[in-house]
């Protein structure tokens, strides 16, 4: 498929933000992690293109709006993949890759149901561990429970 074809799908911006690249089942979760689903700014998203690398992605597209790093980053525990591009006046300006946060707040809910944070209105709160596999787990910062990427529910 040519870029042409590409640019017809989902139409190019002025000024704002492109993430492009991500896994095409974690769309609906990246605008919601942004608060997108509550933007008054144009936004734009496919889901199930075609892509060369990722068999199937996602990308968004909203206009004159930029991330902070750390905002962006949240987007790497489902979106570990994507890629962050800026657009002034049609250019692109910047590329950049997202990074997986040492913390999480909010967005994943402890595994543990005896948790505090499932049982009072506490918001999650974790560390970043990998275990010896390299696998990466979240640390609650209030039970001694590890929450694993198979077990990950969303706020
Ligand atoms: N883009 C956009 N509006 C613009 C310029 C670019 O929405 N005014 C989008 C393009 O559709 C593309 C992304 O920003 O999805 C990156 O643009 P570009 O670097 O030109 O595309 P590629 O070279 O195809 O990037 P890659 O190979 O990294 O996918
Ligand atoms: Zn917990």
């Amino acid at each position: 498929m040519s870029d042409k074809r590409k640019e017809l799908i989902v139409s190019a911006i002025s000024n704002g933000t492109v993430i492009d690249h991500i896994p095409a089942e974690s769309v609906f979760q990246v605008i919601k992690i942004l608060g997108l689903d509550r933007t008054t700014n144009q936004l734009y998203f496919g889901t199930n293109l075609e892509s060369k690398k990722y068999g199937r992605k996602g990308i968004i597209k909203v206009s004159e709006k930029w991330f902070e790093d750390i905002e962006i980053n949240k987007i790497a525990l489902v979106a570990p993949s994507a890629t962050l591009i800026e657009i002034r006046d049609y250019e692109v300006v910047r590329k950049a890759n997202v990074t997986i946060p040492e913390s999480i707040e909010r967005i994943v809910r402890c595994f543990n149901p005896n948790c505090i944070t499932n049982k009072e209105d506490v918001p999650t709160k974790f560390t970043v561990i990998y275990d010896e596999t390299g696998e990466m787990k979240l640390a609650c910062h209030y039970c001694e429970k590890n929450t694993s990427k198979s077990n990950f529910s969303f706020v």
